[in-house]
């Protein structure tokens, strides 16, 4: 196998790796507590967009405000997996 071609599965390795990693790395998922227990309940019983409907009653309210580069606020659980 001549260099550059082991060059290139080498990056091809890298980059599927770290596709894989990078959005579990970064983004938090539904935190398991008491206050967010009745949402993980309720998205296994009826899904996200059920639990979902709930979650701007704290989140995004003064004082919770969102930080300024938090993507677009809709759909949380596609992002923020509510299982581990
Ligand atoms: C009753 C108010 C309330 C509701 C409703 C609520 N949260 Fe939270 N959430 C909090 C509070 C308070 C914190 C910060 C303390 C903590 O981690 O529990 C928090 C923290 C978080 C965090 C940050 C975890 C971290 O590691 O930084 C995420 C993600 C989150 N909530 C997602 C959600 C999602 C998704 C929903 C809707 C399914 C939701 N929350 C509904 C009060 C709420
Ligand atoms: C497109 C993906 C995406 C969606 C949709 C999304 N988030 Fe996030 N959220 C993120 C990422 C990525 C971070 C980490 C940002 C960072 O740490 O700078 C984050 C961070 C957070 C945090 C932690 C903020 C902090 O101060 O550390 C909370 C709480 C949160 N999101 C709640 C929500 C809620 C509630 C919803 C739905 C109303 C939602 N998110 C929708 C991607 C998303």
């Amino acid at each position: 196998m001549k260099t550059r071609d082991l060059l290139l599965v080498i990056a091809g390795i890298a980059l599927v790796a770290f596709l894989w990693a990078a959005p579990e790395e970064t983004t938090p998922h539904l935190p398991r507590d008491t206050t967010h227990a009745p949402y993980l309940t309720l998205f296994q019983q009826e899904g996200k967009k059920a639990a979902e409907a709930f979650c701007k009653d704290c989140h995004g309210q003064p004082g919770m405000e969102f930080p300024p580069e938090h993507p677009d606020p809709n759909r949380c659980l596609f992002c923020h997996k509510a299982t581990p």
